[in-house]
């Protein structure tokens, strides 16, 4: 998440506006967003595993899909492949989870620190996603999932901007899945920003701060149950620090292209045998 080279600066670089504190001045917005490609096939869903789970009664899991940039310079590939890949892998994820008995689950696509990385290899990420909204916004609402972006919107690009908005209205009525797809996401800008409008809220409770946090954040903020992270690194990088408060970590070494299904199972399973006492004493011991 944090890695990254400037080997990949081409001519799509002034395609995507970049923050100014990051990059200097601000780029022009006008940009071309390439057709979506068609929707590539599901895969089969994995055997012995239970269908659909009632939508709120299942968990939250927190995803930091890390490696994508080791993944693909592994193979002699540049950073760009790894990103496709990680879609694809993301794809697949998706499509699993409410079979799995998630209900939320919201991926790191693009910290707000990744802005520091080569323009190119941003806006790469930023086309990667503008295109998988429009492809997925029909299968969503077949598929019941309802799509949420998590993160600062004024700096993304104006036409991705309006997608996000479709996407969002498009399928607010999905009840199978909460999809949140954290871009230009900071938990700790958000912490912030939240914190300076808690001051005009009367009731002071860290429920109604965590109100105003879901506002700032525009797709809620609800608390994690899982956290998985691929890529072999174990930090939390700045994601969903407050909703993580209780969460159950899970670091997974394989970089997130080659993350399957059956992972998230054992990443699942692993999670179940946890005790989850939240700072009570475990069962066992409790009078
Ligand atoms: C981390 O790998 C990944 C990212 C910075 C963002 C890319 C995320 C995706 C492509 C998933 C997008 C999701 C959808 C739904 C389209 P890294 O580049 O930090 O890897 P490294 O640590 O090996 O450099």
């Amino acid at each position: 998440m944090e890695s990254g080279t400037s080997a990949e600066t081409t001519s799509l670089e002034n395609q995507f506006p970049q923050p100014a504190s990051a990059r200097g001045p601000a780029l022009g917005t006008s940009h071309v967003v390439p057709m979506p490609a068609a929707r590539p096939p599901a895969p089969a869903a994995a055997e012995g595993v239970e269908l659909a789970s009632p939508a709120n009664d299942g968990l939250h899991v927190a995803i930091i899909a890390d490696g994508n940039g080791r993944w693909a310079t592994s193979r002699g590939l540049p950073r760009s492949a790894g990103h496709r890949a990680g879609a694809e892998t993301a794809r697949h994820i998706i499509e699993a989870a409410p079979r799995l008995g998630i209900h939320t689950l919201t991926l790191f696509a693009l910290s707000s620190a990744n802005w520091k990385r080569p323009v190119a290899e941003v806006n790469g990420i930023l086309r990667l996603l503008h295109e998988y909204l429009l492809t997925e916004m029909e299968h969503s609402i077949e598929e019941g999932v309802r799509l949420s972006i998590i993160g600062r919107r004024d700096r993304v690009p104006a036409t991705l901007r309006q997608t996000i908005a479709d996407s969002e209205s498009a399928t607010a009525k999905g009840t199978r899945l909460h999809l949140r797809l954290a871009i230009d996401y900071s938990a700790r800008e958000a912490i912030f920003q939240a914190a300076c409008r808690f001051y005009k809220v009367t009731e002071l409770s860290t429920e109604s701060f965590s109100r105003v946090l879901a506002e700032v954040l525009h797709g809620g903020s609800t608390e994690v149950d899982l956290l998985i992270r691929t890529g072999g690194e174990q930090r939390l990088s700045d994601f969903l620090l407050w909703e993580c408060a209780f969460a159950e970590f899970v670091f997974v070494r394989k970089a997130w292209p080659d993350f399957t299904v059956t992972d998230l199972e054992a990443a699942l399973q692993e999670f179940a045998h946890r005790e989850r006492t939240r700072g009570a004493l475990p069962d066992a011991l409790a009078g």
